[in-house]
């Protein structure tokens, strides 16, 4: 039987510019939920745990990802979050019951915890307040007490707790999804505009540096989608930064085709929020952009079963094992079309958080009871576009064929976005090849680089489109493409059917 052929053609002009990729594109996020923090980040008395109780294997892997910033402490958690338990002498933090997953709170690990820890892994912090149980006086206090020099009541408890230097944070989450009607202290839109920008405005008087976002639906499923960003935002426009997105995929249905094309959806979700950024920006006759910060995206679907029965049946436990995706290669696939996604629309979208980033829906995993750490199938796209990805997203002009889907009509074979990093003068195309049976030929001219050479085509693919890593065996790993060349101002090539593929080209 005769392999059906697509096509990719290109042609790419370095000063045909999107934007510069923002590398908080890359960010992630660590909420106190199952075991990312405790048995995930922090485990005391594991033989590769730090003096504070790190685990410096999993430190190893964060940084090997590149993670510029890492949202926290939540996600749900933070809606019935009091920050003053999880602060200062760890015997005396209180074991707190955590309502948003039905789990029990030691305390033990805290902002003075995870500052440090965030500076371990060469990251920083986007910190989250609790807008749900509580409200304005407890996010001033605890910026103050976190990004206060000193002299005031709780800048001088932070020093008391032996931390002299303010945590200088400045990415602010008012809020988590208070669309949703799981949230704890849910609100209508009508409800959090006047609370957020209450807030906004009494933490730019604290500290004016910081930049702030507006919680944004928590999908673009949500029934007030996208009404109550018009609304809060007329409400915020004047204090924040920026407004959240939130989605997350899987394949339900089974069919693989449709699932992979999930990504136009994210597209339109980014589109759709943009336009409605720009309207409350007309209607205010307002100078500044709204941008976009999606703190959080991923695939999350293959743990819900068994979530809702420890929820449900076994609550109160510390640190169970929740959301506990073990990924498969064509959910690898899905994070790589997200990716380059998010990275198409750097021009807006500044900041992006993979949800999560150790052990809940996560690229990285510790086994149970002390066991190793390992990486999913999706760590090495995320980890391939976090390393190669930083410099200027390019607009190419293309043609590429197309393919049917069941739920999204025709799509396009393949998923790209080019990034030319200017200082090492490196073009890296990112692309996935999202179809099932079809290898795609490429041709990209890319005469106005100059003289290039080919540095390597990475590749992520495998048979198996369910194929699985463990600590056991890593069965989906990155390996390298002989099918590309450079010659004539021409990169040339294919991209396998059902592929992730980084083509990294240099001076030559
Ligand atoms: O990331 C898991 C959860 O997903 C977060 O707590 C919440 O914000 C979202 O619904």
């Amino acid at each position: 039987m005769e392999t059906k052929r697509g096509s990719l053609k290109m042609v790419l002009d370095r000063d045909y510019r999107v934007a510069d990729v923002d590398e908080r594109i890359f960010g992630s996020f660590i909420e106190h939920l199952g075991r990312a923090v405790y048995d995930g980040i922090y485990q005391p008395g594991h033989p590769l745990s730090d003096e504070m109780g790190f685990r410096k294997d999993v430190i190893d892997l964060v940084r090997e990802l590149k993670v510029p910033i890492v949202r926290y402490p939540g996600g749900n958690f933070v809606s019935n979050f009091f920050w003053e338990d999880s602060v200062g002498p760890k015997d005396k933090r209180p074991e707190r019951l955590e309502l948003a997953w039905k789990s029990t709170e030691s305390n033990q690990v805290g902002i003075n915890e995870f500052s440090k820890w965030a500076k371990k892994a060469d990251s920083s912090v986007m910190m989250a307040v609790n807008l749900g149980t509580r409200g304005i006086a407890d996010a001033c206090n605890l910026l103050e007490y976190c990004n206060h020099p000193s002299g005031t009541k709780y800048s001088d408890l932070r020093i008391a707790h032996g931390d002299k230097d303010p945590y200088n944070i400045k990415v602010w989450c008012l809020g988590n999804e208070m669309d949703g009607p799981w949230q704890l202290g849910g609100k209508t839109m009508e409800e959090y505009g006047r609370l957020a920008e209450e807030t906004a405005k009494a933490m730019k008087l604290i500290d004016p540096s910081i930049e702030l976002v507006s919680c944004g639906s928590s999908s673009i499923e949500m029934p007030t989608f996208p009404q109550w960003e018009a609304t809060t935002l007329e409400r915020t426009y004047d204090y924040v930064d920026y407004v959240s997105l939130h989605s997350y995929y899987g394949n339900r249905s089974g069919d693989t085709t449709d699932y992979l094309a999930c990504s136009d959806d994210m597209d339109r979700f980014i589109r759709t929020v943009i336009a409605t950024c720009d309207f409350v920006k007309a209607k205010k006759r307002g100078k500044k952009d709204i941008n976009l910060s999606f703190d959080e995206w991923n695939v999350w679907f293959h743990s819900n079963a068994a979530d809702d029965d420890i929820t449900k049946n076994h609550p109160w436990q510390h640190h169970p094992r929740l959301l506990e995706d073990v990924y498969t290669f064509e959910d690898a696939l899905m994070v790589g079309l997200l990716m380059i996604t998010l990275l198409k629309h750097a021009d807006r979208v500044k900041i992006a958080c993979l949800a999560q980033l150790v052990n809940v829906i996560a690229p990285i995993m510790t086994d149970p009871d002390g066991g190793a750490s390992w990486k999913q199938t999706i760590f090495y796209p995320f980890m391939h576009a976090s390393t190669f990805g930083r410099g200027v997203v390019l607009q190419p002009s293309a043609h590429v064929t197309e393919h049917a889907t069941s739920g999204h009509d025709e799509v396009t074979d393949v998923v790209y976005v080019p990034v030319y990093n200017e200082e090492n003068e490196e073009l890296t195309l990112f692309a996935v090849n999202r179809t099932l049976d079809k290898d795609v030929d490429i041709n990209v001219d890319i005469r106005s680089f100059g003289d290039m050479k080919l540095l390597e085509h990475i590749v992520l693919e495998n048979d198996d489109l369910n194929a699985v890593n463990s600590s056991a065996k890593e069965n989906v790993k990155p390996s390298l493409s002989n099918d590309t060349k450079v010659e004539d101002g021409a990169l040339t090539g294919v991209l396998h059917k059902a592929s992730w593929n980084v083509i990294r080209l240099g001076k030559r």
